[in-house]
């Protein structure tokens, strides 16, 4: 079998909280955060894998530790095998422009730059050359259908379309991780089911280990190989979607996908024997 992509173990944040003006002037007074409380996890190469939660549940923190934006307090990130706590400024700077590309909810475009070099952004700090980098941002453009707005400019573009460019823009590098918070959330939901679509057809042209943060279990359940629960930064189920849907850890559990059509994944015959009906 494999190794683990990516291993959390033991996986702790605290935020000591932000001060409001006057409030928690003295530092002794700030109450702290546990935004993640002991998060074991292993990621597998290839796998799309979704982590679900309320907003606050501590989804961005986990995602963030994982190219080391964030440092956990305690506990240990692994990345192909390798301690994040261990590696050195030049291995960090690879973490996160070569082994990592990130897609926001926000686009988090380049305003000023045109759509081919918003793409090439990645290969262009890296020190490719502008022939070779456009040539790559062109191939990537192709994949995510733009290559006819190569020369406009993020404003000209419809959220859906910037957010195809943070796609293709993440994906130039050939990052061996993607990862993804809430990419598709501030999008109108035909558009939005439009890039899930496009994310699994790429993944299915081309393999890539994908970590998706949403709050919406039907995007979850769409995208994810398998899907982590999380509440108030614990981890509460990890699983394939019909393991989810048939045998829901907790009600909390049960209460994220209520309204949701679970039809396609309901009592596959594996887990029909530990799964309980609610009285
Ligand atoms: N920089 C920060 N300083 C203080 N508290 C923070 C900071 N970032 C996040 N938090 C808190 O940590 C918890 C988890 O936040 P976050 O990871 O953003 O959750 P999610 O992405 O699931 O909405 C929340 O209670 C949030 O208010
Ligand atoms: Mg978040």
């Amino acid at each position: 079998m494999s190794q683990p992509i990516i291993e959390l173990h033991h996986v702790e944040k605290n935020y000591s909280s932000v001060p409001r003006k006057g409030l928690f002037a003295r530092k002794e007074n700030k109450p702290t955060v546990n935004a993640l409380t002991d998060i074991n996890l292993r990621i597998w190469p290839g796998e799309i894998f979704v982590i679900v939660g309320l907003s606050g549940s501590g989804k961005s923190t986990l995602l963030r530790t994982l190219n080391a934006l964030i440092t956990p307090t305690s506990g240990e990130v692994r990345f192909q095998g390798q301690a994040l706590g261990s590696l050195s400024a030049a291995q960090m700077i690879a973490l996160r422009r070569e082994k990592t590309g990130m897609v926001f909810q926000s686009f988090a475009l380049f305003d000023e730059r045109n759509v081919l070099d918003n793409v090439a952004f990645g290969l262009e700090v890296a020190g490719v050359a502008r022939e070779v980098r456009h040539q790559r941002a062109r191939e990537m453009l192709a994949k995510v259908g733009l290559s006819h707005v190569e020369d406009n400019y993020p404003a000209e573009l419809s959220g859906g379309m910037q957010q195809r460019v943070g796609l293709a823009r993440a994906l130039v590098v050939d990052p061996a991780v993607l990862l993804m918070d809430e990419a598709f959330s501030a999008l109108d939901p035909i558009i939005r089911r439009e890039m899930q679509t496009l994310l699994l057809s790429l993944q299915e042209a081309e393999q890539r280990t994908i970590v998706f943060v949403t709050h919406d279990m039907e995007e979850a359940l769409r995208l994810g190989n398998r899907i982590a629960i999380m509440e108030a930064g614990k981890l509460i189920q990890v699983g394939p979607p019909e393991k989810i849907i048939n045998a829901p850890a907790t009600p909390y559990v049960r209460h994220l996908f209520s309204g949701v059509d679970t039809s396609r994944w309901q009592l596959a015959d594996s887990y029909a024997d530990v799964w309980q009906p609610q009285a």
